[in-house]
């Protein structure tokens, strides 16, 4: 049996008759999010088959199953970053799983640094596109065809309708949401003042580390995916210093507003607005 599989029913057999429908992805310094799952059971990644260590200081590394607004989650509570060191390909054994064990939806969370001052730390950003900087794919080498065809559309990386879903959960939460191009840098240097303005050039509205992997592997397998981004920080050339604390301590002080749209979001996916 292939890794994934062994993972989902492992996730399965662990979720009993609450299979999960949502699978959510928590970045650095928002791990307190996970706080927020109803009849929580946690299952270590050292017991998912296939699941590459999560390293980061900021990442527990386990999954997290329950509910949120009511409706059956698996959060992965700390993620995988490429500039570990990891074979990109591992990255996507647990976004895998997830889907073979029932989740349609991913909401990806993460740190970013804003291009935009307007956008300051603090802000939380909805992705609605992405640059894939690095230009690596965990989608390269062989291709799983039941899972999904070799060559994936990304005209619509970020689903319409669950931005939408996004849009109407701000709002009634009364939290600004700004929305944005993510690029997404290697890592795990920050990036020079010069290359910030460039990819202020490109389009970019907020860069980080993560997130795009994560949407290539969804993507692939059919998943629609939500993503929003904490603004940590001031990306480099806009504000002098950044740090992994910095980012560690921002996320933690937006966790709370994050965990509120969150749970609107959700509440939306089985209540759909008329
Ligand atoms: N750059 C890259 N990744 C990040 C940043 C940044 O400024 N802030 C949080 N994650």
């Amino acid at each position: 049996m292939s890794p994934y599989r062994a993972a989902a029913k492992r996730i399965l057999d662990g979720a009993g008759a609450r299979s999960p429908k949502v699978g959510m992805i928590l970045g650095s310094g928002l791990s307190a999010v996970a706080d927020a799952i109803d009849n929580p059971s946690t299952l270590p990644y050292t017991e998912l088959e296939g699941f590459p260590d999560a390293k980061v200081s900021g990442h527990t590394g386990q999954l997290v199953l329950g509910e949120l607004a009511g409706v059956s989650v698996a959060c992965l509570q700390g993620r995988w970053h490429a500039y570990e060191g990891h074979d990109l390909a591992d990255l996507a054994v647990p976004i895998r799983a997830l889907k073979t064990a029932g989740c349609e939806t991913l909401l990806i969370t993460c740190a970013a640094g804003s291009l935009r001052a307007e956008m300051p730390p603090g802000s939380l950003m909805m992705l609605t596109d992405h640059i894939n900087w690095p230009g690596l794919s965990p989608l390269v080498g062989p291709n799983d065809d039941a899972l999904g065809s070799r060559f994936t559309d990304l005209s619509h990386a970020y689903d319409p309708a669950l931005q939408g879903q996004l849009r109407e959960a701000a709002s009634d939460a009364s939290l600004e949401l700004h929305e944005g191009v993510y690029l997404w840098c290697l890592g795990p240097s920050f990036e020079t003042p010069a290359e910030i303005r460039a990819f202020a050039h490109l389009g970019a509205d907020a860069v980080g580390m993560s997130t795009v992997p994560e949407t290539l592997v969804a993507r692939h397998c059919g998943m629609a995916v939500a993503a929003v981004a904490v603004i940590t920080n001031l990306a480099a050339g806009l504000q002098s210093g950044l740090s992994h604390e910095q980012t560690l301590a921002a996320g933690s002080q937006a966790a709370p507003q994050l965990t509120r749209l969150i749970k609107g979001f959700i509440k939306t996916l089985v209540e759909p607005s008329s």
